[in-house]
C-alpha cells in the first residue's frame, strides 16, 4: 500500500447527482453553468464531439495540447515513473498512464483543490489502481516533498503544461476570464493567498506598473497603473471597464488586447506563477534520473524565456546531456481546430547519465 493515494482535505465540490439541473431560456444554454451536457460528457458524447468538431471546448473540459509532440519527446516506456506536474483534466496523464502500462507510476500534481479532485476520479475510474496512479494536491514548486513522500528518488519522464485550464478560465466563478463577469479571483488555490481584486486594491501605482511590465510586458503599464491602483473592483467587468475608460481612444482589438495582458499579470503576480515556474527549474534535474526526460509547455513569453534560460545553463553546466535547440509549436491543424493551443511553445532536456 503507497503512503497515501490523494492529498486533498476539502470535500469533492461535484454536485450531487440529485441536484435540480440550471433552467434557460432560449434553445441551447448559453452560460457556463447551465451547459449540462457538456458537464456530462460520458453520458452526452455526441454533443461534445460536436462542441469540439466546431473549435470550441465544452464546457468543464480541458482539451490537451501537443499530445504527440510531448509523448515523443518524454518516450514514456512500460514500467517507468512518470511525472505531470499539472494534471488539469488529465489529458495528457490518461496517455502517460497508458504508455507507462504494465508496470509503470504516474504521480500528478495540481494546485487546485476544485477540479483535482474530479480528474483523479476520472482517471481511477478507467481502472488505475493506487499502485499506479497517485493525484497530489500540491503546487509543482513542492515536487521534491511529493518525490519524497511516494519514496522516489527521481522520475524518466516530467511534464508541466503551464498557465490555467479550460474549466478554470470558462468557470465564471473563479474570476480568471475577461470575457465572462464573476469575483475578481484568478487564484488556482482559492484557499490559498489573495485575490485579484484584494492585491489590485493593496498595491501602489509604482509598484502596479512594474508587475504589468514584468509579467505581461504592457506598454501602458504606467497610465494603466495610476488608473487601477488602489481601486476598489470586485468583478472581473469592472476591472474591464475600468481598463477601457483609460483607452477611449484605442481600437477595440487593441483595447482587448490590453485587457488580456491586464488579467494576464495579475493572473501570473496572484498565483506567484514565475517563482513556482523558477522553483520547479531549479529541483528539475536532481527530480529526474540519469537519462530522464523533460518537457515543458508555455504559453507566453515570460515563461519560455525561463525554460529556454534555465535548459541551455543545465546543458552547459553538465546537469543535461541534451536539450530542444528549437522551440516546438503546435501544427496549423492544431491551432486551427483548438485555437487555445495557439500560443503555446514546448521544450525538452534530458538529465545527464
Ligand atoms: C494548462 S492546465 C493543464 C492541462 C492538462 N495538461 C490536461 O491535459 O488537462 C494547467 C494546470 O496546472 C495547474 N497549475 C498551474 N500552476 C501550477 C503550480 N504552480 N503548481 C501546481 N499546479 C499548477 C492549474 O491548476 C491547471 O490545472
Amino acid at each position: 500500500m503507497r503512503p497515501y493515494l490523494l492529498l486533498v482535505s476539502e470535500p469533492d465540490p461535484s454536485p450531487s447527482p440529485h441536484k435540480r439541473r440550471v433552467r434557460y431560456a432560449g434553445k441551447n444554454p448559453r452560460r457556463f453553468e447551465q451547459k449540462y451536457k457538456e458537464h456530462n460528457p460520458q453520458l452526452y458524447a455526441e454533443t461534445v464531439q460536436k462542441v469540439i468538431a466546431s473549435g470550441k471546448t465544452p464546457a468543464g473540459m480541458h482539451r490537451p495540447i501537443m499530445v504527440a509532440e510531448i509523448m515523443e519527446v518524454l518516450a514514456p516506456q512500460p514500467g517507468e515513473i512518470a511525472i505531470d506536474c499539472t494534471l488539469g483534466y488529465g489529458g495528457h496523464s490518461k496517455v502517460l498512464l497508458a504508455r507507462v502500462q504494465p508496470g509503470g507510476r504516474l504521480i500528478a500534481l495540481d494546485a487546485d483543490p476544485i477540479e483535482l479532485p474530479k480528474t483523479t476520479a476520472r482517471l481511477q475510474a478507467l481502472g488505475y489502481d493506487e499502485a499506479a496512479f497517485s493525484a497530489h494536491r500540491s503546487n509543482f514548486a513542492g515536487l521534491p516533498k511529493v518525490l519524497a513522500h511516494e519514496q522516489l528518488k527521481g522520475a524518466h519522464c516530467i511534464l508541466a503544461d503551464l498557465g490555467v485550464s479550460s474549466m478554470q478560465l470558462d468557470d465564471p466563478t473563479r474570476g480568471f476570464s475577461v470575457k465572462l463577469n464573476g469575483p475578481l479571483d484568478m487564484r488556482m488555490n482559492p484557499q490559498r493567498g489573495i485575490p485579484a481584486s484584494t492585491l489590485l486594491a493593496k498595491l501602489k501605482a509604482a509598484e502596479l506598473a512594474l508587475l504589468l511590465e514584468d509579467n505581461a510586458d504592457e506598454p501602458k503599464a504606467k497610465p494603466l497603473a495610476q488608473a487601477l491602483a488602489g481601486q476598489t473592483l470586485n468583478t472581473t467587468s469592472q476591472l474591464a471597464d475600468a481598463i477601457r475608460a483609460e483607452l477611449p481612444r484605442l481600437p477595440s482589438e487593441d483595447q482587448d488586447l490590453t485587457l488580456r495582458r491586464v488579467f494576464q499579470a495579475l493572473r501570473i503576480a496572484v498565483n506567484e506563477e514565475f517563482s513556482a515556474l523558477d522553483t520547479l527549474l531549479r529541483v528539475l534535474p536532481q527530480s529526474l534520473l540519469p537519462g530522464g526526460r523533460v518537457a515543458i509547455l508555455t504559453f507566453h513569453s515570460g515563461e519560455d524565456r525561463r525554460v529556454k534560460k534555465s535548459f541551455v545553463v543545465g546543458l552547459r553546466d553538465g546537469l543535461y546531456s541534451e536539450i530542444a535547440e528549437e522551440v516546438i509549436r503546435p501544427s496549423a491543424e492544431e491551432r486551427n481546430a483548438n485555437p487555445r493551443s495557439a500560443s503555446a511553445k514546448l521544450r525538452w532536456a534530458i538529465k545527464a547519465e
